[in-house]
């Protein structure tokens, strides 16, 4: 009988960790976990009333277990921490690369190295280590190579976990989850994380697999996600010039219990840090490999997506063409309920009707502006309201490109007199009340449907 978990610690505190980490401490009140960043910024966001991460339901969990058995602590005590711990996961960023071998496209894993070089330096004993981050295939051999080199004498295990969670929902993903994947190369540390999460994932829902296609599903869940809102991206436009309605064509596809109905929402294009970086990773992987053929496949993906976002701004600066005027956009985050803006379909936007000279008038309930301004590089031209109202008045376009709640409810009979003459509203996301605007006399122009 194998000594039970005790232990955990965690690298890295963003999306993932934090969230994770506090879902992991919930469930099982004996096992010390903590999450160490070298963010020291963050860290003590982590500790303070106000968390780094907004995600509906995670304050309830922090509050509950922080202090108990969930701590966050810097990169100098983490150290300390690495000595005891049974479980060690690596939950940092693995962005695209942006230079050397593969650069935009090949995921930079120097993050993932210097956390393995942190472990190989301060582990003692026997530890598992497991990929909580996205990783390309085979990626535990560089961890395994950078582990083998411990001064200690210390033993290593390698799996494979990665985490399916989608911003916005990440707690209740957590919890329920439709599976949790790992992957690993001996049954026994396999059944020690098993362990962990079998005090509230059914064991049907935890599935085992060899470590390098459980790298590859990740990458691979994340494709087919992208895939299916590219595909019916591709539709809407079609839509548009003959007549079709996106949402009614999806309803039909996604009845089909072969299809399911489930990521058919045409939109101004999918944002979020990681699938377009994994589709890259996914592209870069089939070109080294040798499969050009399959490589050209998912890029269209991306491609199709890039397009999408073009073509809804083209729509804008066409209409107000050399009048110039203001553009309200309402809407930031890559999707509702997060604060993440991370590859957001709204800053290439932004960017967009910037370089076409318009004003452009921001508000969105939880992204930090001044960060946004930042990504978008430049500052001229580029606003921030207080409310969605506030950013309505004197609009001569208005430009939807998150599904918030508050959207769907505006209304728009009470705004009409405050926007421009002859303003038409953009709606990436089909989501505001477009018959209520039509009847007091404002156009809209929906994705996937005709004007
Ligand atoms: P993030 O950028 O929010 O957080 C990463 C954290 O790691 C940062 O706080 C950074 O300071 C820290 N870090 C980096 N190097 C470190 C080091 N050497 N030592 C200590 N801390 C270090 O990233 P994220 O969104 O949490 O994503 C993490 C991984 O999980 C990525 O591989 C991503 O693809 C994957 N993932 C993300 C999501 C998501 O919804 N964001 C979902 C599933 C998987
Ligand atoms: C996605 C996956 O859903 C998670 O399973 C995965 O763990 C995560 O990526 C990751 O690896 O980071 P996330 O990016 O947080 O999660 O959010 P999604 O709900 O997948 O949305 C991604 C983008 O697609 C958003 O911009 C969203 O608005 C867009 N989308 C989604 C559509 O345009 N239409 C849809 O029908 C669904």
């Amino acid at each position: 009988m194998k000594p039970p978990v005790k232990k955990i610690v965690c690298i890295g505190a963003g999306y993932v960790g934090g969230p994770t980490m506090a879902v992991i401490a919930d469930r099982c009140p004996d096992i010390e976990v903590t999450v160490v960043d070298l963010n020291a910024t963050r860290i003590a966001a982590w500790n303070s009333g106000e968390l780094p991460v907004y995600e509906p339901g995670l304050d309830a969990v922090v509050h509950r277990v922080r202090g108990r058995n969930l701590f966050f602590i810097g990169q100098l005590e983490g150290a300390k921490k690495l000595a005891d711990a049974d479980i060690v996961f690596i939950s940092v960023n693995t962005p695209t690369k942006t230079e050397g071998e593969g650069a935009g496209k090949a995921s930079d894993l120097r993050y993932v190295e210097s956390c393995a070089q942190f472990i190989a330096e301060h582990a003692t004993g026997h530890t598992i280590v497991v990929e909580k981050s996205t990783m390309p295939v085979r990626a535990a051999d560089t961890i395994k190579r950078i582990l083998g080199k411990n001064p200690h004498g210390g033993t290593f295990e390698v799996l494979s976990n990665p985490e399916f969670l989608a911003e916005g929902t990440a707690i209740r993903d957590l919890e329920v989850p439709d599976r949790v994947l790992i992957g690993g190369e001996r049954p026994e540390p396999i059944h020690a994380l098993s362990s962990v999460y079998a005090r509230w994932v059914p064991p049907e829902r935890i599935i085992t697999t060899g470590l390098w296609s459980a790298e590859l599903a990740k990458l691979a869940a994340n494709a087919f996600l992208a895939q299916r809102v590219s595909s019916i991206n591709a539709l809407s436009a079609l839509c548009e010039v003959t007549g079709a309605d996106v949402d009614e064509v999806a309803k039909v596809v996604g009845s089909d219990s072969r299809v399911g109905p489930k990521f058919l929402k045409a939109s101004v294009g999918f944002g979020g840090s990681c699938f377009k970086k994994d589709i890259l990773s996914l592209v870069y992987l089939c070109e080294f490999h040798g499969v050009p053929e399959a490589a050209a496949y998912w890029q269209q993906v991306i491609d199709l997506n890039e397009w999408q976002k073009r073509r809804f701004a083209d729509k804008i600066t066409r209409q107000l063409g050399a009048k110039k005027g203001k553009v309200a956009v309402l809407g930031l985050a890559f999707k509702k309920d997060t604060n993440d803006f991370r590859e957001s379909a709204a800053i290439d936007i932004c960017r967009q009707l910037l370089a076409a000279g318009l004003e452009v008038v921001t508000y969105d309930p939880q992204v930090d502006f001044a960060d946004f301004g930042k990504t978008v590089g430049t500052s001229a031209g580029l606003t921030k309201a207080v409310s969605a109202t506030a950013a309505l008045k004197q609009a001569s376009a208005v430009a939807v490109l998150t599904e918030w709640d508050e959207f769907r409810s505006i209304d728009w009979s009470a705004a009409a007199s405050q926007l421009a003459p002859g303003v038409v509203i953009y709606d990436g996301r089909n989501v505001i009340d477009a018959q209520m605007a039509r009847k007091v006399g404002i156009q809209t122009n929906s994705v996937g449907v005709q004007k």
